[in-house]
């Protein structure tokens, strides 16, 4: 019998959505630009950003896809079928979906052979040679075959659980991935914060410094909001269509989005105090935690490869539900679109996006030579996934929300048919019709000016 294409439950949509925006967006990427601009000044800025805007697109694609119970591309075409061309709309975002994946993959595979090294000593062996530990990296990421058998690795994995489907694969895996997940960031918080002179890092993190919280900061944490919550690229629109009708949208919506903040801050609070705590610079950018962690490790002595596992277990753990979310979106869409199994669209996807990431993988080492206006294929896909991409499919889902779809399925869908009350409603309304396109239209603009 073919698996129901639905979660179990609420709590079962809430951990695969949670699992999604979980990711290396969380705890790779958000300490390091928060440090850069400003920390606490930064924080407020995505929050109000995380909360007016995110939370408003998060709800909007779920009641895309619950109401439709459509792929992206179909969910459109159902709720304007005399206007084909929002459709498009719906193509965009699986087109970055398509992009963030392949990119993902690097970084997640980075990751994996980060595990191996921890348990293997490699990193241990080291020691705090600041230009030993950056050299290894910078070795093995540009070294060719070593960071794509990892990426093979973990792209497999995820083919894995996503041929496991979506109650079995996705929901199950989800639940004891997101605990696991918590617990870690946890212990690494606890022995960040007892390290002596641990509150230096904590007044870095949150203390504002709102002279460094310049246009091109509100513009990152803006960028940031949208990757971290997965909105903007029609994976919400394919995970609305799974959950249960008798779900809240608004509660849903409100818990993925407080969780997946959260643990963007514990994953500061987590790196910072102990980078402190060791005297290391903390504006390691984008190699704070593949230089400038494992440094902070071989400090701790023996139990430094043990924080040094933990810590990588957790940031592919993060990797491994973003990735099957992304996978799951193409997936469930070739298959809506050419009656393909399952099983075959999952296998395609994870070959093609397989086959970018090495592509973008060999562009950082022997095919660095290889340009497209004057980038390395690797920050091509960066700029097109952090500046491009992702705010134009959020702009025009939002637009077509705002303004095109009917207001009585909005609300219908919202209220589970009249049966709860929906007192935030005007508030979401104005924002998802007026403030929520026009940041967005700033976004672009400056990103595509500057
Ligand atoms: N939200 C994920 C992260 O923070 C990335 C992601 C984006 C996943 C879009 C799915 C869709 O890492």
């Amino acid at each position: 019998m073919a698996e129901q294409k639905s979660f179990s439950s609420s709590l079962g949509a809430i951990m695969a959505a949670v699992g999604s925006a979980v990711g290396l967006g969380n705890i790779w990427r958000f300490p390091y630009i928060c440090g850069k601009y400003g920390g606490g000044a930064f924080i407020l800025v995505y929050l109000c950003f995380v909360f007016l805007l995110g939370s408003v697109l998060m709800m909007s694609e779920l009641v895309i896809g619950r109401r439709t119970q459509h792929t992206p591309i179909k969910a459109f075409h159902h709720l304007a079928p005399k206007h084909k061309a929002w459709g498009l709309v719906g193509l965009m975002g699986l087109v970055t979906s398509f992009f963030i994946l392949s990119q993902y993959l690097v970084l997640s595979g980075w990751t994996t052979n980060y595990i191996w090294d921890s348990l293997t000593g490699t990193l241990a062996s080291l020691g705090t040679d600041a230009g030993r530990i950056s050299d290894h990296f910078s070795t093995f990421s540009t070294s060719g075959l070593r960071p794509i058998v990892f990426l093979v690795v973990f792209s497999l994995l995820g083919l894995v659980i996503i041929l496991g489907g979506v109650q079995k694969g996705i929901e199950n895996v989800s639940k004891v991935l997101m605990p696991v997940l918590v617990v870690l960031v946890l212990v690494l918080c606890v022995r960040s914060l007892t390290l002596p002179g641990a509150i230096e890092g904590v007044k870095y993190l949150f203390k504002p410094d709102f002279s460094l919280l310049t246009g091109e900061g509100i513009l990152a944490a803006l960028g940031q909001a949208l990757f971290s919550l997965s909105v903007g690229m029609g994976v919400m629109i394919v995970y609305g269509s799974y959950i249960p009708t008798d779900d809240r949208l608004f509660k849903t919506a409100m818990w993925i989005t407080a969780s997946d903040t959260l643990i963007a801050i514990l994953a500061g609070v987590a790196i910072f105090p102990a980078v402190f705590s060791c005297g290391f610079d903390p504006a390691g950018g984008p190699g704070l935690v593949y230089c400038v962690l494992p440094n902070v490790f071989n400090t701790m002595g023996g139990a430094g490869v043990v924080f040094s596992s933990i810590f990588f277990v957790l940031l592919m753990v993060a990797a491994l539900t973003s990735a099957i979310s992304l996978l799951e979106a193409l997936t469930a869409t070739i298959q809506a679109h050419t009656g393909m199994k399952r099983t075959w669209g999952a296998v395609v996807f994870f070959a093609l996006t397989t086959l970018f990431g090495v592509l973008f993988s060999l562009s950082i080492g022997p095919l660095s030579h290889v340009k497209i206006a004057g980038n390395t294929l690797f920050d091509f896909v960066d700029k097109l996934n952090s500046i491009y991409l992702p705010p134009l499919s959020a702009l025009g889902t939002i637009i077509f929300f705002g303004w095109f779809m009917k207001e009585d399925d909005i609300k219908d869908e919202l209220s589970n048919h009249g049966t709860v009350s929906i007192g935030y409603y005007q508030l979401f309304r104005f924002l998802a019709r007026y403030v929520a396109p026009i940041a967005l239209v700033v976004v672009l603009v400056s990103g595509i000016l500057g």
